[in-house]
Protein backbone atom coordinates (compact mmCIF):
# COMPACT_ATOMS: atom_id res chain seq x y z
CA UNK A 1 0.00 0.00 0.00
CA UNK A 2 0.84 3.73 -0.04
CA UNK A 3 3.80 4.47 1.70
CA UNK A 4 2.51 7.79 3.65
CA UNK A 5 -0.14 5.47 5.58
CA UNK A 6 2.95 4.57 7.17
CA UNK A 7 3.33 7.69 8.64
CA UNK A 8 -0.05 8.71 9.35
CA UNK A 9 -1.01 6.32 12.50
CA UNK A 10 -4.59 6.47 11.99
CA UNK A 11 -7.06 6.72 9.20
CA UNK A 12 -10.85 5.67 9.28
CA UNK A 13 -12.11 3.23 7.13
CA UNK A 14 -14.58 6.41 5.82
CA UNK A 15 -12.29 8.28 3.85
CA UNK A 16 -10.45 5.45 2.18
CA UNK A 17 -14.10 4.21 1.71
CA UNK A 18 -15.32 7.27 0.70
CA UNK A 19 -15.90 7.70 -3.46
CA UNK A 20 -13.26 10.57 -4.45
CA UNK A 21 -12.48 12.30 -7.67
CA UNK A 22 -9.00 13.99 -8.26
CA UNK A 23 -8.51 16.51 -10.35
CA UNK A 24 -4.99 17.65 -9.69
CA UNK A 25 -1.77 15.16 -9.36
CA UNK A 26 1.02 15.76 -11.51
CA UNK A 27 2.69 12.34 -12.35
CA UNK A 28 6.01 12.87 -11.87
CA UNK A 29 5.29 14.06 -8.37
CA UNK A 30 2.87 11.01 -7.71
CA UNK A 31 5.26 8.44 -7.15
CA UNK A 32 5.39 6.89 -3.96
CA UNK A 33 8.36 5.97 -2.23
CA UNK A 34 7.65 2.57 -3.00
CA UNK A 35 8.06 2.96 -6.68
CA UNK A 36 10.92 5.70 -6.19
CA UNK A 37 12.93 2.97 -4.43
CA UNK A 38 12.97 0.45 -7.35
CA UNK A 39 14.08 3.44 -10.13
CA UNK A 40 16.71 4.68 -7.53
CA UNK A 41 17.88 0.69 -7.37
CA UNK A 42 17.87 0.95 -11.10
CA UNK A 43 20.15 4.21 -11.25
CA UNK A 44 22.74 3.58 -8.97
CA UNK A 45 24.71 6.38 -10.03
CA UNK A 46 22.53 8.26 -10.01
CA UNK A 47 23.47 8.55 -6.16
CA UNK A 48 19.83 9.95 -5.39
CA UNK A 49 19.04 8.42 -1.99
CA UNK A 50 15.11 8.30 -0.76
CA UNK A 51 15.00 11.52 1.70
CA UNK A 52 15.60 13.56 -1.80
CA UNK A 53 12.63 12.60 -3.73
CA UNK A 54 9.49 13.15 -0.49
CA UNK A 55 9.13 15.79 2.17
CA UNK A 56 7.55 13.35 5.50
CA UNK A 57 5.29 13.97 7.94
CA UNK A 58 6.51 17.02 9.68
CA UNK A 59 8.82 18.31 7.41
CA UNK A 60 8.54 21.62 5.30
CA UNK A 61 10.63 22.65 2.38
CA UNK A 62 10.51 26.09 0.34
CA UNK A 63 8.97 26.56 -2.78
CA UNK A 64 12.22 26.48 -4.64
CA UNK A 65 13.10 23.64 -2.73
CA UNK A 66 10.13 21.67 -4.13
CA UNK A 67 10.89 22.40 -7.33
CA UNK A 68 14.67 20.90 -6.77
CA UNK A 69 12.92 18.25 -5.71
CA UNK A 70 10.93 17.70 -9.50
CA UNK A 71 14.53 17.85 -11.57
CA UNK A 72 16.09 15.17 -9.46
CA UNK A 73 12.73 12.78 -9.52
CA UNK A 74 12.99 13.52 -13.79
CA UNK A 75 16.56 12.19 -13.81
CA UNK A 76 15.37 8.96 -12.16
CA UNK A 77 12.49 9.33 -15.16
CA UNK A 78 14.21 10.05 -18.32
CA UNK A 79 13.40 7.07 -20.45
CA UNK A 80 10.10 6.05 -21.75
CA UNK A 81 10.84 2.59 -20.25
CA UNK A 82 10.93 4.64 -16.62
CA UNK A 83 7.67 6.31 -17.42
CA UNK A 84 6.16 2.89 -18.38
CA UNK A 85 9.05 1.10 -15.76
CA UNK A 86 9.38 -1.42 -18.70
CA UNK A 87 12.71 -3.30 -19.61
CA UNK A 88 13.10 -4.53 -22.69
CA UNK A 89 13.88 -8.08 -22.21
CA UNK A 90 18.02 -8.33 -24.37
CA UNK A 91 17.41 -11.10 -26.61
CA UNK A 92 13.52 -10.25 -28.13
CA UNK A 93 12.82 -7.35 -30.84
CA UNK A 94 11.15 -4.25 -29.60
CA UNK A 95 7.68 -4.73 -29.32
CA UNK A 96 4.81 -4.34 -26.31
CA UNK A 97 4.80 -8.18 -25.52
CA UNK A 98 9.22 -7.99 -24.66
CA UNK A 99 8.58 -5.93 -22.13
CA UNK A 100 7.89 -6.98 -18.29
CA UNK A 101 6.89 -4.08 -16.46
CA UNK A 102 5.00 -2.58 -13.60
CA UNK A 103 5.01 0.44 -14.88
CA UNK A 104 5.37 4.02 -13.47
CA UNK A 105 1.69 5.22 -14.83
CA UNK A 106 0.49 1.97 -13.64
CA UNK A 107 1.73 2.00 -10.36
CA UNK A 108 0.45 5.74 -9.25
CA UNK A 109 -2.84 4.81 -11.18
CA UNK A 110 -3.31 1.49 -8.85
CA UNK A 111 -2.68 3.78 -6.00
CA UNK A 112 -5.21 6.22 -6.67
CA UNK A 113 -7.27 3.67 -7.35
CA UNK A 114 -6.90 1.61 -4.22
CA UNK A 115 -7.22 4.59 -1.91
CA UNK A 116 -10.86 5.10 -3.41
CA UNK A 117 -10.10 7.42 -6.21
CA UNK A 118 -12.94 6.78 -8.90
CA UNK A 119 -11.77 8.85 -11.43
CA UNK A 120 -8.47 10.93 -11.72
CA UNK A 121 -7.39 13.53 -14.15
CA UNK A 122 -3.34 12.78 -14.31
CA UNK A 123 -1.28 15.66 -15.63
CA UNK A 124 2.46 15.32 -17.17
CA UNK A 125 4.81 18.04 -18.70
CA UNK A 126 5.90 16.20 -21.91
CA UNK A 127 9.85 15.76 -21.82
CA UNK A 128 12.42 15.22 -24.51
CA UNK A 129 15.69 13.18 -23.41
CA UNK A 130 18.46 13.25 -25.75
CA UNK A 131 20.71 10.50 -24.05
CA UNK A 132 17.96 8.33 -24.49
CA UNK A 133 16.04 8.70 -27.11
CA UNK A 134 12.62 9.76 -25.59
CA UNK A 135 10.55 12.23 -27.84
CA UNK A 136 7.66 14.84 -26.18
CA UNK A 137 5.39 12.36 -28.37
CA UNK A 138 6.69 9.21 -26.89
CA UNK A 139 6.28 10.12 -23.49
CA UNK A 140 2.99 11.21 -24.01
CA UNK A 141 2.20 7.60 -25.43
CA UNK A 142 3.74 6.49 -22.49
CA UNK A 143 1.61 7.44 -20.37
CA UNK A 144 -1.22 6.35 -22.66
CA UNK A 145 -0.22 2.86 -22.76
CA UNK A 146 -0.22 2.83 -18.72
CA UNK A 147 -3.65 4.77 -18.48
CA UNK A 148 -4.95 1.77 -21.55
CA UNK A 149 -3.27 -0.89 -19.31
CA UNK A 150 -4.88 0.22 -16.26
CA UNK A 151 -8.15 0.20 -17.75
CA UNK A 152 -7.94 -3.72 -19.33
CA UNK A 153 -6.95 -4.70 -15.52
CA UNK A 154 -10.19 -3.30 -14.85
CA UNK A 155 -9.43 -1.07 -12.02
CA UNK A 156 -12.22 0.44 -10.74
CA UNK A 157 -10.99 3.86 -11.85
CA UNK A 158 -11.52 6.24 -14.82
CA UNK A 159 -8.39 8.32 -15.49
CA UNK A 160 -7.63 11.15 -18.08
CA UNK A 161 -5.10 12.96 -18.85
CA UNK A 162 -3.85 16.74 -18.64
CA UNK A 163 -1.23 17.89 -20.77
CA UNK A 164 1.19 20.40 -18.85
CA UNK A 165 3.21 23.21 -19.91
CA UNK A 166 6.28 24.29 -17.65
CA UNK A 167 6.49 27.96 -16.98
CA UNK A 168 10.14 27.42 -17.20
CA UNK A 169 10.08 26.17 -21.31
CA UNK A 170 8.82 29.74 -22.21
CA UNK A 171 6.60 30.40 -24.86
CA UNK A 172 7.87 28.69 -27.82
CA UNK A 173 8.11 25.57 -25.61
CA UNK A 174 4.88 26.44 -24.60
CA UNK A 175 3.34 26.81 -28.22
CA UNK A 176 5.13 22.92 -29.30
CA UNK A 177 3.48 21.74 -25.99
CA UNK A 178 -0.04 22.94 -27.22
CA UNK A 179 -0.03 21.52 -31.07
CA UNK A 180 1.27 18.32 -29.08
CA UNK A 181 -1.94 18.48 -26.63
CA UNK A 182 -3.91 19.11 -29.34
CA UNK A 183 -2.97 16.00 -31.51
CA UNK A 184 -3.81 13.65 -28.87
CA UNK A 185 -7.07 15.58 -28.06
CA UNK A 186 -8.61 14.62 -31.10
CA UNK A 187 -7.12 10.96 -31.31
CA UNK A 188 -7.85 9.69 -28.08
CA UNK A 189 -11.26 10.20 -28.11
CA UNK A 190 -11.61 11.88 -24.61
CA UNK A 191 -8.60 10.71 -22.83
CA UNK A 192 -6.21 13.50 -23.30
CA UNK A 193 -9.12 16.67 -22.43
CA UNK A 194 -6.83 19.66 -21.40
CA UNK A 195 -3.88 21.83 -20.51
CA UNK A 196 -2.24 22.73 -17.39
CA UNK A 197 0.24 25.28 -16.76
CA UNK A 198 2.11 24.39 -14.47
CA UNK A 199 5.89 24.66 -13.02
CA UNK A 200 7.91 27.12 -10.87
CA UNK A 201 5.80 30.01 -10.50
CA UNK A 202 8.17 32.56 -10.26
CA UNK A 203 9.41 31.79 -13.71
CA UNK A 204 8.25 33.87 -16.56
CA UNK A 205 5.10 35.77 -17.06
CA UNK A 206 1.75 34.94 -17.44
CA UNK A 207 1.79 37.22 -20.71
CA UNK A 208 4.02 34.91 -22.43
CA UNK A 209 1.62 32.06 -22.71
CA UNK A 210 -1.10 33.77 -23.28
CA UNK A 211 -1.29 33.12 -27.25
CA UNK A 212 -0.76 29.08 -26.60
CA UNK A 213 -3.68 28.79 -24.06
CA UNK A 214 -5.76 30.98 -26.27
CA UNK A 215 -4.81 28.91 -29.07
CA UNK A 216 -5.30 25.51 -26.89
CA UNK A 217 -8.89 26.65 -25.29
CA UNK A 218 -10.18 27.69 -29.32
CA UNK A 219 -9.16 24.14 -30.24
CA UNK A 220 -11.25 22.59 -26.87
CA UNK A 221 -8.88 21.47 -24.50
CA UNK A 222 -10.39 22.19 -20.79
CA UNK A 223 -7.59 24.81 -19.22
CA UNK A 224 -6.34 24.12 -15.83
CA UNK A 225 -4.04 26.96 -14.74
CA UNK A 226 -1.98 27.25 -11.51
CA UNK A 227 -2.44 31.03 -10.61
CA UNK A 228 -1.96 32.79 -6.98
CA UNK A 229 0.18 30.27 -6.04
CA UNK A 230 2.75 33.23 -4.48
CA UNK A 231 2.09 36.44 -3.16
CA UNK A 232 2.31 39.72 -4.99
CA UNK A 233 1.30 38.57 -8.30
CA UNK A 234 -2.26 40.42 -8.50
CA UNK A 235 -1.60 41.27 -12.59
CA UNK A 236 -0.27 38.16 -13.22
CA UNK A 237 -2.98 36.70 -11.77
CA UNK A 238 -5.86 38.61 -13.38
CA UNK A 239 -4.21 38.05 -16.85
CA UNK A 240 -4.50 34.27 -16.28
CA UNK A 241 -8.04 34.81 -15.09
CA UNK A 242 -9.22 36.84 -18.23
CA UNK A 243 -8.51 33.27 -20.26
CA UNK A 244 -11.38 32.05 -17.86
CA UNK A 245 -9.98 29.07 -17.54
CA UNK A 246 -11.88 25.76 -16.27
CA UNK A 247 -10.66 25.23 -12.97
CA UNK A 248 -7.90 26.93 -10.69
CA UNK A 249 -4.98 25.50 -9.48
CA UNK A 250 -4.33 26.52 -5.88
CA UNK A 251 -4.89 30.60 -5.94
CA UNK A 252 -3.44 30.55 -2.38
CA UNK A 253 -3.26 34.22 -2.54
CA UNK A 254 -6.56 35.32 -4.33
CA UNK A 255 -8.24 36.03 -1.07
CA UNK A 256 -5.15 37.31 1.04
CA UNK A 257 -3.98 40.54 1.38
CA UNK A 258 -0.51 39.99 0.28
CA UNK A 259 -1.50 40.31 -3.39
CA UNK A 260 -5.15 39.48 -3.19
CA UNK A 261 -7.84 41.70 -4.09
CA UNK A 262 -11.90 41.34 -3.87
CA UNK A 263 -11.73 42.25 -7.23
CA UNK A 264 -9.92 38.90 -7.98
CA UNK A 265 -12.49 36.75 -5.31
CA UNK A 266 -15.18 38.84 -7.11
CA UNK A 267 -13.93 37.67 -10.50
CA UNK A 268 -13.40 33.69 -9.42
CA UNK A 269 -17.11 33.76 -7.79
CA UNK A 270 -18.87 35.64 -10.67
CA UNK A 271 -17.32 32.93 -13.21
CA UNK A 272 -17.54 30.28 -10.45
CA UNK A 273 -14.45 28.74 -11.45
CA UNK A 274 -13.82 25.73 -9.77
CA UNK A 275 -10.46 25.51 -7.61
CA UNK A 276 -8.23 22.79 -6.98
CA UNK A 277 -7.17 22.90 -3.12
CA UNK A 278 -4.04 20.91 -2.05
CA UNK A 279 -3.48 21.49 1.74
CA UNK A 280 -0.43 19.43 2.59
CA UNK A 281 1.31 20.66 -0.67
CA UNK A 282 1.26 24.06 0.55
CA UNK A 283 1.58 23.35 3.87
CA UNK A 284 5.14 21.26 3.35
CA UNK A 285 6.04 23.62 0.58
CA UNK A 286 5.02 27.04 3.08
CA UNK A 287 3.02 29.00 0.64
CA UNK A 288 0.38 28.15 4.10
CA UNK A 289 1.85 28.99 7.55
CA UNK A 290 -1.09 25.98 8.95
CA UNK A 291 -3.46 24.08 8.00
CA UNK A 292 -6.36 25.60 9.74
CA UNK A 293 -4.86 28.97 7.48
CA UNK A 294 -5.46 27.05 4.56
CA UNK A 295 -7.88 29.02 1.82
CA UNK A 296 -9.87 26.26 1.96
CA UNK A 297 -11.80 27.71 5.09
CA UNK A 298 -12.48 30.67 2.96
CA UNK A 299 -13.84 29.55 0.05
CA UNK A 300 -15.87 26.59 1.70
CA UNK A 301 -17.25 29.42 4.12
CA UNK A 302 -18.76 30.97 0.80
CA UNK A 303 -19.74 27.62 -0.85
CA UNK A 304 -17.18 28.65 -3.57
CA UNK A 305 -16.58 25.38 -5.77
CA UNK A 306 -13.40 23.82 -4.23
CA UNK A 307 -12.01 19.96 -5.07
CA UNK A 308 -9.84 18.86 -2.54
CA UNK A 309 -6.50 17.31 -4.16
CA UNK A 310 -3.55 16.00 -3.98
CA UNK A 311 -0.70 18.11 -6.47
CA UNK A 312 2.07 15.45 -5.54
CA UNK A 313 0.99 12.78 -3.29
CA UNK A 314 4.64 11.60 -3.39
CA UNK A 315 6.70 14.46 -3.07
CA UNK A 316 4.45 15.70 0.04
CA UNK A 317 3.44 12.04 1.78
CA UNK A 318 0.01 12.10 1.35
CA UNK A 319 -2.84 10.77 -0.27
CA UNK A 320 -6.56 12.16 -1.25
CA UNK A 321 -8.12 9.65 1.44
CA UNK A 322 -5.59 11.88 4.17
CA UNK A 323 -6.32 15.10 2.66
CA UNK A 324 -10.42 14.76 2.74
CA UNK A 325 -9.35 13.33 6.36
CA UNK A 326 -7.52 16.81 7.36
CA UNK A 327 -9.59 19.47 5.60
CA UNK A 328 -12.56 17.85 7.81
CA UNK A 329 -10.65 17.63 10.66
CA UNK A 330 -9.19 21.12 10.40
CA UNK A 331 -12.46 22.85 9.54
CA UNK A 332 -14.81 20.53 10.89
CA UNK A 333 -16.81 19.20 8.73
CA UNK A 334 -19.21 16.14 9.16
CA UNK A 335 -19.22 12.91 7.00
CA UNK A 336 -22.21 14.19 5.28
CA UNK A 337 -20.34 17.44 4.44
CA UNK A 338 -17.28 15.13 3.63
CA UNK A 339 -19.55 13.37 0.94
CA UNK A 340 -20.99 16.96 -0.48
CA UNK A 341 -17.79 18.19 -1.14
CA UNK A 342 -16.96 14.50 -2.80
CA UNK A 343 -20.08 14.08 -4.54
CA UNK A 344 -19.90 17.47 -5.99
CA UNK A 345 -16.56 17.70 -7.50
CA UNK A 346 -17.82 15.34 -10.21
CA UNK A 347 -19.44 18.57 -11.82
CA UNK A 348 -16.40 19.86 -12.20
CA UNK A 349 -14.08 17.27 -14.03
CA UNK A 350 -13.22 17.73 -17.96
CA UNK A 351 -15.23 14.66 -18.96
CA UNK A 352 -18.30 14.88 -20.63
CA UNK A 353 -21.63 14.87 -19.30
CA UNK A 354 -22.05 10.76 -19.52
CA UNK A 355 -19.48 10.84 -17.37
CA UNK A 356 -20.34 12.86 -14.71
CA UNK A 357 -23.80 10.73 -14.71
CA UNK A 358 -22.18 7.47 -14.65
CA UNK A 359 -19.75 8.80 -11.98
CA UNK A 360 -22.85 9.72 -9.93
CA UNK A 361 -24.52 6.34 -10.18
CA UNK A 362 -21.89 5.21 -8.48
CA UNK A 363 -21.63 7.65 -5.73
CA UNK A 364 -25.65 7.10 -5.47
CA UNK A 365 -24.93 3.53 -4.88
CA UNK A 366 -22.40 3.31 -2.70
CA UNK A 367 -23.65 6.35 -0.58
CA UNK A 368 -25.40 3.66 2.46
CA UNK A 369 -22.40 1.48 2.83
CA UNK A 370 -20.08 4.68 3.69
CA UNK A 371 -22.73 6.65 5.42
CA UNK A 372 -24.08 4.53 6.65
CA UNK A 373 -27.56 5.29 6.37
P1 LIG B 1 5.51 16.07 -14.27
O1 LIG B 1 4.86 17.17 -15.07
O2 LIG B 1 4.78 14.77 -14.35
O3 LIG B 1 6.97 15.95 -14.58
O4 LIG B 1 5.37 16.48 -12.73
C1 LIG B 1 6.29 17.34 -12.05
C2 LIG B 1 6.14 18.77 -12.52
O5 LIG B 1 4.85 19.27 -12.11
C3 LIG B 1 7.11 19.75 -11.90
O6 LIG B 1 8.33 19.76 -12.60
C4 LIG B 1 6.38 21.07 -12.01
O7 LIG B 1 6.51 21.61 -13.31
C5 LIG B 1 4.94 20.66 -11.83
N1 LIG B 1 4.48 20.87 -10.45
C6 LIG B 1 4.33 19.94 -9.49
N2 LIG B 1 3.85 20.51 -8.36
C7 LIG B 1 3.69 21.81 -8.64
C8 LIG B 1 3.20 22.92 -7.88
O8 LIG B 1 2.83 22.85 -6.70
N3 LIG B 1 3.20 24.13 -8.52
C9 LIG B 1 3.59 24.29 -9.81
N4 LIG B 1 4.03 23.25 -10.54
C10 LIG B 1 4.08 22.04 -9.96
ZN1 LIG C 1 0.21 21.54 -8.94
Amino acid sequence: MIEAEEQQPCKTDFYSELPKVELHAHLNGSISSHTMKKLIAQKPDLKIHDQMTVIDKGKKRTLEECFQMFQTIHQLTSSPEDILMWKKKKEEAYNLDCYEFTKVTKDVIKEFADDGVKYLELRSTPRRENATGMTKKTYVESILEGIKQSKQENLDIDVRYLIAVDRRGGPLVAKETVKLAEEFFLSTEGTVLGLDLSGDPTVGQAKDFLEPLLEAKKAGLKLALHLSEIPNQKKETQILLDLLPDRIGHGTFLNSGEGGSLDLVDFVRQHRIPLELCLTSNVKSQTVPSYDQHHFGFWYSIAHPSVICTDDKGVFATHLSQEYQLAAETFNLTQSQVWDLSYESINYIFASDSTRSELRKKWNHLKPRVLHI
